[in-house]
């Protein structure tokens, strides 16, 4: 099982960037934990990052096609990146949105998405952590667990 994990504007910034907000880990480090976290439940992670809407766009498109789930923090493209929107919308495998901070306790442009309303569902205010859960969902439902 493949997973890819895109990161968008700004979160190459992480471990430097406000961190009473996003947290001391750097993207890398994230990354890194979420190989190995990935690998312990038997899936394998592709990661990215740009600061732009265009080359991520290029990259999903180009890449998803072997992806069975795509995980993606799209910073600020969030509240405004009708393109990636669009992008993801054409995609056929679930998709997470997660956010390290919770968008919705912030300023009030932040408590929209307009990637929400597209994706299976959305992670927001866990930190780094809410990557890991958004990895654990979605190779928990990949794989049909059902826990009867
Ligand atoms: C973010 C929240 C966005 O509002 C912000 O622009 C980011 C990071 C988060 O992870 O909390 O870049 O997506």
């Amino acid at each position: 099982m493949r997973i890819l994990v895109a990161n968008g504007p700004n979160l190459n910034m992480l471990g430097k960037r406000d961190k009473a907000i996003y947290g001391d880990k750097t993207l890398p480090e994230i990354e890194a934990i979420m190989k190995k976290f990935a690998r312990r439940l038997g899936a394998e992670v592709t990661t990215f990052q740009s600061n732009s809407e265009g080359e991520l766009i290029n990259f999903i498109q180009s890449n998803i096609a072997g992806m069975d789930g795509l995980i993606i923090n799209p910073g600020a493209l969030s509240h405004y990146g009708l393109a990636l929107r669009d992008a993801l919308a054409d995609i056929v495998v679930p998709i997470i949105e997660v956010h390290l901070s919770n968008i919705y306790a912030r300023e009030d442009w932040r408590a929209k998405s307009v990637i929400a309303p597209i994706v299976k569902g959305q992670i927001t205010g866990l930190g780094w952590r809410g990557y890991l859960a958004a990895l654990q969902l979605l190779i928990s439902e990949l794989n049909g667990e059902s826990w009867e």
